[in-house]
């Protein structure tokens, strides 16, 4: 690991997360309970339209760089700097913007602070950031507070602290700030949220999901997300990376339009993958196979929301698996499944037989329809190129986002919550309500909004 790079060990967060373990009991009380702030929700928020949309990217590392190339595809974008602590790979992505036939974007890679002097341009709408996880709060802080919206790759935010920190900037600013929930338009899960809202699962009680991904050569790896990565694997314990089960699913339950995350419990099992991962790869005297990991390799929580519904939600990095984000959303009247894909509808499937998909063509997500060819090729099956398009459409014609700030602190917050309710023995925590009850009002879930192709 860099120096550089390293700087997410060092951050108190992870020393208090690690420490409190052993304090017990006594904060029980205290760390249970929701913090509550005054403040004005920016509900419905959307500016006036921009375009072109004029970006500074913030890390172009894996995912930053493929965001950037769905960018340069897309009209009405110009990236107008790039800022990466490797200068090589701003070099890189210089070159892709020139060779799309835009000008040269201007370059920063004086150390992992520069992009504060990115954020002060007076040329730029957006700062779009896809760094490890401890920089994307201070790079979304510092481009609102310098008058620019900020979208950030996931999780937003690493503490409630955090959480709060975006929204009280974004609602200071009158600014967006927006968390990339790339798997938020898969396919299957946008079919799903399609059904759902088309009422074809009846009222939605229950819903799991999760990260479950054998990340062990990434974790081990000398380059990329091993560069930083397994950092949190030591020093933290619970759902380090709830987002990408949790996004897709807290859409089809209305959170923060109509109900939202009320309480949750965590519990994490014994730590053995990384250790064992280690031994076999290294040697057994390797320090990376006698490092104590901090990180159960399966993670547990339960979510009950405030209107009495349950989500389950895993967290499961360190074991040999296939890959999976589970993703069922339960209703009275049926319920939807991936991995593998398949749906249940009382009244139209077969008395205890599950239907593949192909029976729903109807319930396909007309965004999906409109945008397959042009997201063909594109990352993680075309939903990345989807969710980049979506972003800008939206900016470009003035309409809110498919997602707030507050989906991004209510989401992002089940990290720091796991942590906490593991360190306890799984006692209850509450979340934050983030939206100061304004989340009682059902309002519109913009991803359903298909605008006339602009793009
Ligand atoms: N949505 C998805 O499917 C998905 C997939 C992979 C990663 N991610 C997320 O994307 C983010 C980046 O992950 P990655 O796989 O691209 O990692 P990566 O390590 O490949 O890229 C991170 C980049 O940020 C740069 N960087 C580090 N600190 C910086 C700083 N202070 N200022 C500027 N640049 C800095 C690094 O040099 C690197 O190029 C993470 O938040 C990760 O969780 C999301």
């Amino acid at each position: 690991m860099s120096r550089q790079e390293g700087r997410g060990c060092d951050r108190r967060d992870f020393l208090k997360a690690g420490a409190v373990a052993g304090i017990g009991a006594a904060l029980i009380g205290a760390g249970a309970r929701a913090q509550e702030r005054p403040g004005t929700p920016l509900v419905e928020f959307k500016v006036p339209p921009i375009d072109p949309v004029r970006i500074g990217y913030v890390g172009v590392g894996g995912m930053g760089s493929a965001h950037v190339r769905n960018l340069l595809r897309i009209e009405g974008v110009e990236i107008r700097a790039v800022c990466d602590i490797v200068p090589q790979k701003v070099a890189r992505v210089q070159q892709w913007v020139v060779e799309a036939g835009q000008k040269e974007p201007e370059g920063y890679s004086r150390g992992p602070e520069d992009f504060r002097r990115l954020c002060e341009r007076t040329d730029l709408d957006l700062v779009y950031n896809a760094t490890p996880w401890e920089w994307h709060v201070p790079i979304s802080v510092a481009a609102m507070q310098a008058g620019k919206h900020a979208a950030s790759e996931v999780p937003a935010a690493t503490t409630l602290e955090e959480c709060w920190q975006l929204v009280e900037t974004a609602e200071k600013t009158l600014r967006h700030s927006v968390m990339m929930e790339n798997c938020c338009y898969d396919r299957p899960e946008m079919m799903c949220l399609n059904m759902v809202k088309q009422g074809i699962l009846g009222e939605i009680l229950h819903a799991e999901a999760g990260y479950l991904h054998d990340l062990r050569g990434v974790k081990f790896s000398d380059q990329g997300e091993g560069l930083w990565r397994l950092a949190h694997s030591i020093k933290r314990n619970g759902n380090l990376y709830p987002t990408h089960g949790l996004g897709p699913v807290a859409q089809c339950m209305d959170i923060n339009r109509g109900d939202r995350f009320g309480t949750l419990v965590s519990m994490s099992g014994p730590s053995r993958g990384l250790n064992l991962y280690a031994a076999k790869k290294f040697g057994p005297d390797d320090p990376r196979a006698r490092q104590k990991y901090a990180l159960g390799d399966v993670n547990v929580s339960l979510i009950h929301t405030a209107l009495g519904k349950v989500i389950t939600l895993y967290h499961d990095t360190n074991l040999p698996r296939p890959y999976s984000r589970i993703h069922i959303v339960q209703g009275t009247q049926g319920l939807f499944e991936k991995y593998p894909d398949r749906v249940y509808v009382e009244g139209r499937s077969e008395f205890d037989k599950w239907d593949d998909l192909g029976k729903y063509p109807e319930f396909d997500h007309p965004v999906w329809k409109q945008q397959e060819a042009r997201a063909k090729g594109a990352g993680h099956g075309g939903m990345d190129f989807i969710e980049d398009s979506r972003l800008i459409e939206a900016l470009r014609n003035g309409r809110p986002l498919d997602m707030d700030v507050y989906d991004a602190a209510a989401i992002s917050a089940v990290t720091p919550l796991s942590e906490r309710s593991v360190a306890t023995g799984g006692q209850p925590v509450e979340f934050p309500d983030f939206m100061r009850g304004q989340w009682k009002t059902p309002r519109v879930l913009h991803v359903m909004e298909v605008p006339a192709p602009t793009l």
